[in-house]
């Protein structure tokens, strides 16, 4: 009896460490197919930091609008050449002394047919400007001002002048930039 339990003990002893090899090496599958996802995770998270992202609406700004060509804004007394984009609207938007604000570019006319653009992104920290009033294109947001005719800064935090941008006018019409 006692050789029939000591042989059932051997075999119990077996069948656990059988088991345990068994876990050990489940145990092991397990950590590697845990640490793929892992390392991969890790690896597209890389990919993704890395990838540019698109800024946010801060982004927006100074894309488009700086993107244009910096050299002076060009006068609406030159025909349009058929380079220009989209229709901004009739040239009767812009007062004489002031200006119009379409979307991300701000058009002024400091006298009488001289049409200037500018992006109408503030350089200060991103804000549209809102009115064109005594020579100034104005910032709601923090003050700053710029002058209508070159876009220089005349007061405020904004650090730099506004952008030029190039628009024509054409059959009675401000052409954006093509
Ligand atoms: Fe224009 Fe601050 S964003 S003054």
């Amino acid at each position: 009896m006692s050789n029939d339990r000591t042989a059932e003990l051997a075999r119990a002893i077996d069948t656990l460490r059988d088991r345990r090899a068994v876990l050990r090496g489940a145990a092991v599958a397990g950590l590697a197919g845990v640490s793929v996802p892992l390392l991969a995770a890790c690896g597209g998270g890389d990919d993704a930091s890395s990838t540019p992202s698109s800024g946010g609406t801060t982004s927006a700004p100074t894309s488009a609008p700086t993107s244009a060509p910096s050299s002076a804004a060009s006068s609406s007394s030159t025909p349009s050449s058929g380079g220009g984009g989209a229709v901004l609207g009739p040239v009767s938007d812009v007062p004489v002394g002031g200006g119009k604000i379409y979307d991300k570019i701000v058009v002024t006319q400091p006298a009488a047919g001289e049409f200037k653009a500018f992006t109408a992104v503030c350089t200060h920290a991103g804000c549209i400007v809102r009115t064109v009033e005594n020579g100034t294109i104005n910032c709601p947001c923090h003050g700053s001002k710029f002058s209508a005719t070159d876009g220089s800064v005349q007061g405020g935090p904004a650090p730099a002048p506004l952008a030029a941008v190039q628009v024509t006018v054409s059959g009675g019409n401000i052409l954006g930039p093509a």
